[in-house]
């Protein structure tokens, strides 16, 4: 964790972006689309925690036979999300809510999906960990996530300016975050990249 990060700045950092959020990454969406869609085919029905929700670009592919709860630490964020809901008339439940530190008992969950939240989270182990915790045993880890690149100079640039985009938006792009769910101690079933190796779908199971 860098000096810049805390829950206090990351939640002050996306509070202040919530009502650009949605044109900042619109030429980005083009392409997420369709992961975000991928992705969410994989979630047929149960429990499911979303982390991160942001302003809800999730919530389309929210599959309705699955209780969703979906969760953020930034209220803005929250808001956007919660005024989308109603739009679409989701039965979704919207709470305020940090990933390290969980309210929900253990095994809650059967499914828990972030989409490009563990870039920002203070402490990205710890909150893998309490994901882990709130998973049941044999519970999946869905992830969209943009990583530090293995390629000797993009990695050289992505480190560069890491410290910019924490700044700027909030965001670390040189995080390693396929080594943060091992290390949080979940098995990894499948990686695949999906621009470059920078962006990667994480699949991976609690034990
Ligand atoms: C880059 S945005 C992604 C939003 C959304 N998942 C999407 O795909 O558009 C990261 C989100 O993670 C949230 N976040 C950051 N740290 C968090 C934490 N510790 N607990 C819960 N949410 C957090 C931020 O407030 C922000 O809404």
């Amino acid at each position: 964790m860098s000096a810049d990060d805390s829950n206090e700045r990351v939640q002050r950092r996306y509070d202040r972006v919530a009502p650009f959020y949605d044109t900042l990454e619109s030429i980005m969406e083009r392409r997420a689309a369709k992961w975000r869609r991928d992705l969410w085919t994989e979630v047929i029905d149960g429990d499911v925690l979303e982390v991160g929700v942001g302003t809800g670009k999730n919530l389309r592919f929210h599959p309705a036979r699955a209780r969703v709860t979906a969760i953020d630490i930034a209220p803005k964020m929250l808001e956007r999300a919660q005024r989308r809901a109603d739009l679409k008339g989701s039965p979704v439940m919207l709470e305020r809510a940090d990933v390290q530190a969980l309210r929900y008992p253990d095994g809650s969950f059967d499914v828990a999906v972030a989409t490009f939240v563990f870039c920002s989270v203070p402490d990205p182990v710890l909150g893998l960990r309490e994901l882990r915790r709130v998973l049941r045993p044999g519970g999946r880890l869905l992830l969209l996530e943009h990583v530090l690149s293995e390629g000797r100079w993009l990695r050289k640039i992505m480190r560069g300016l890491d410290p910019i985009t924490a700044r700027l938006v909030g965001a670390h792009i040189a995080r390693e975050t396929v080594a943060s769910v091992r290390d949080a101690g979940f098995t990894i079933r499948d990686v695949r990249d999906l621009a470059l190796d920078v962006v990667k779908r994480i699949d991976a199971v609690a034990p």
